[in-house]
């Protein structure tokens, strides 16, 4: 399944991004806790080589705590400051602004030596869409700042938010990449919602779903569905005793996939499964 999603609008958004950046001292991208490799965006190291950077790990209510930890190792090991946060929860941003101003500190040092001084720390925010861009900015904000939905795709133009009189942030479009260098990447992006819904297979997604889930997490099936799993090869068996037990039958009694595929992917989303990743740290690290 070769998922790719990069609508013209995205293209439009990413050159305005770009132009952009010249304005900011610092990126914050918001990454999903639940594949933060995935949900990254690869051109952004390419045209922001002088920026300070922190990722957010949002959604971190949703992700195994245990693969965050590992994630958020492996982005400081690459030289990104890191916070776990669930944007939706104000206290968890409570550590921010200190973070902010550890990580653009060599870029006042630098200012400082030319003289300059950084009364103001401007920021971008980016993310892919549905990563929680608008709930982050609304939460730390405290105001309902920014227009949040959770339709992927939105277009908004960029646009400035006053944090305080310390901070800006450049709110920007969600977008993706022209393309996912691996098959999995899109896979995992359109589970978590962040690829549009219509241009998807969903059976053959949620099945793929199901293969990972029996074997890196299968008492959060069989704790949802008391399905049985003895094995990491009975995706299809599951599949159809999922849809059995939740009555997903058509006229003549075979198991209705894309009624099932359907349930399984919106228990997957909204945490009713679990806490869960899709994805470990890459092995270089
Ligand atoms: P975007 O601007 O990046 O596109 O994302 P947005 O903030 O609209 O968030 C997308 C969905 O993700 C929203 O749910 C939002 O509530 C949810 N969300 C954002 N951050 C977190 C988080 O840290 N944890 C959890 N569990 N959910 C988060 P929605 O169902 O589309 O809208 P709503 O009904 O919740 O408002």
């Amino acid at each position: 399944m070769n998922i790719q999603w990069y609508p013209g609008h995205m293209a439009k958004a990413k050159r305005n991004i770009r132009n952009d950046l010249q304005l900011v001292d610092l990126i914050i991208e918001i990454l999903d806790a639940r594949c933060p490799e995935s949900s990254r965006n690869p051109d952004i190291d390419s045209f922001s080589k002088d920026k300070a950077r922190i990722m957010l790990l949002n959604k971190a209510d949703l992700a195994d705590p245990s693969v965050t930890a590992q994630f958020d190792r492996y982005f400081r090991n690459k030289g990104f400051y890191t916070l776990e946060v669930d944007a939706r929860n104000k206290g968890s941003l409570k550590k921010l602004n200190a973070l902010i101003e550890t990580a653009c500190a060599p870029i006042v040092e630098r200012n400082k030596a030319r003289g300059i001084q950084t009364p103001v720390i401007r920021a971008m925010v980016l993310g892919i869409p549905n990563a929680g861009k608008s709930t982050f900015i609304n939460s730390y904000v405290g105001k309902a700042m920014a227009k949040t939905g959770n339709k992927p795709g939105v277009t908004r133009g960029n646009q400035w938010i006053k944090v305080n009189s310390r901070l800006q942030l450049l709110d920007t479009p969600g977008i993706t990449w022209p393309k996912f260098e691996r098959e999995i990447v899109g896979m995992n992006l359109a589970i978590i919602g962040s690829i549009n819904d219509q241009i998807l297979n969903i059976d053959e997604l949620v099945f793929y779903l199901i293969k990972y889930l029996v074997r890196y997490y299968p008492s959060c099936l069989s704790d949802r569905y008391g399905v049985e799993i003895e094995t990491a090869e009975e995706a299809i068996r599951v599949f159809d005793e999922i849809g059995i037990k939740r009555g997903c039958l058509k006229k003549g009694g075979d198991v209705d996939y894309s009624k099932t595929a359907k349930i399984i992917l919106d228990d997957f989303r909204s945490g009713r499964l679990g806490r869960i990743t899709l994805e470990q740290p890459m092995r270089e690290v």
